[in-house]
């Protein structure tokens, strides 16, 4: 990099800064106008902005501003609108017979949709989200119900809840007992053949036939003498294919073993009764609703 000096300036010349690379010179021009103004403007509108906004942030948040606007405010004043909005076809929802929705179709419509969208909201976790059901979690789709798949039944079991020590009004379904410490182990592994058998699948025909007797005498109290199940008790039907926990040997042998308790939550301390009417209707209108 040479120095060079820079030659005397002509009249109409800019003044330059003196620096100069290889010849080449930067010249000393003021800022454009327009560019000035502009930037004090920002400057200006920045200033007025975080005094009237939430702008500086604190340990804990930040400055809320003098308009007290928040994006929470803006959220909870649209929730607001649409329960406006809705306000009469709910109180039309909760004044009408659940059995009497279907008949008005517009009704029973906002009641789909409504509850699809509680069902997403509140219900997908635990039931998957097309209500397909999980381990433990049943399958809201099939005609297989441990506590009814009526309208009634259902509201009554979302309202409710199953086995939920919150709500006092819980499904009373007792739970499956643990047999392990009831039962000798013959016993249990004869009871699970018979389970097989029943299910349609592969057991021992011996074991089988000997685990018809305890089930006679241990099981057939909650499960039906028949095995069919019992809504009241909440116990599920053992002759189907429908597994809430899990149809082979293993899975049947730990059911018999520790016994289950699987818990609903309740939910009419969480949801409006619109909600629960709705989500009702959404689940009853799946498929598998009687
Ligand atoms: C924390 C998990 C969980 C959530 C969340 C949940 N459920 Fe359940 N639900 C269960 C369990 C577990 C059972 C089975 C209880 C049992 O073993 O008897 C159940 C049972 C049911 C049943 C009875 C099924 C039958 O076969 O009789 C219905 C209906 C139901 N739930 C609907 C809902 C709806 C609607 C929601 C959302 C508002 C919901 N559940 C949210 C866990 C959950
Ligand atoms: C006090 C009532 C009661 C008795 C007695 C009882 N059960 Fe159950 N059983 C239930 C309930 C309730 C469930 C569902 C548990 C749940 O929802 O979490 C169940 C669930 C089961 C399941 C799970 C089914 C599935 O879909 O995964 C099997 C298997 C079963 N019981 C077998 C038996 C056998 C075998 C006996 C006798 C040794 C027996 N039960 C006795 C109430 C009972």
């Amino acid at each position: 990099m040479s120095e060079k000096k820079p030659q005397g300036k002509k009249a109409n010349e800019v003044e330059t800064t003196g620096h100069s690379w290889d010849g080449i010179e930067e010249y000393n021009n003021p800022l454009p106008r327009w560019w000035l103004w502009t930037f004090y403007a920002c400057i200006i509108w920045a200033l007025i902005y975080s005094v009237l906004y939430p702008a500086w942030p604190l340990v804990k948040g930040a400055t809320p501003g003098l308009l007290g606007w928040s994006t929470r405010g803006d959220v909870a004043k649209e929730i607001q609108q649409f329960d406006d909005k809705n306000a009469a076809i709910n109180a039309k929802l909760v004044a009408t017979d659940l059995n009497d929705v279907a008949k008005d179709p517009a009704l029973q419509q906002y009641a789909v949709n409504a509850g699809g969208a509680v069902f997403r909201t509140w219900c997908a976790q635990c039931h998957g989200a097309g209500a397909g059901g999980n381990k433990g979690f049943p399958n809201l789709l099939d005609d297989d119900w441990l506590h009814g798949g009526t309208l009634d039944q259902i509201y009554t079991t979302v309202q409710h809840g199953v086995r939920d020590p919150a709500d006092e009004n819980t499904l009373p379904a007792p739970a499956m007992p643990a047999w392990a410490d009831v039962l000798e182990p013959k016993e249990i592994t004869d009871v699970v053949q018979y389970v097989l058998k029943i299910s349609g699948q592969k057991a021992d025909a011996a074991a089988a036939d000997a685990g018809a007797t305890v089930f006679a005498d241990n099981c057939a109290s909650c499960h039906g003498e028949d095995a069919k199940g019992m809504v009241e008790m909440g116990a599920p039907n053992l002759t189907d294919a429908i597994w809430l926990y899990g149809g082979d040997v293993k899975t049947i042998t730990e059911t018999v073993d520790k016994g289950r308790a699987g818990v609903m939550p309740s939910w009419t301390a969480r949801l409006k009764d619109a909600d629960i009417r709705a989500v009702a209707v959404y689940v009853h209108g799946l498929g598998g609703g009687e």
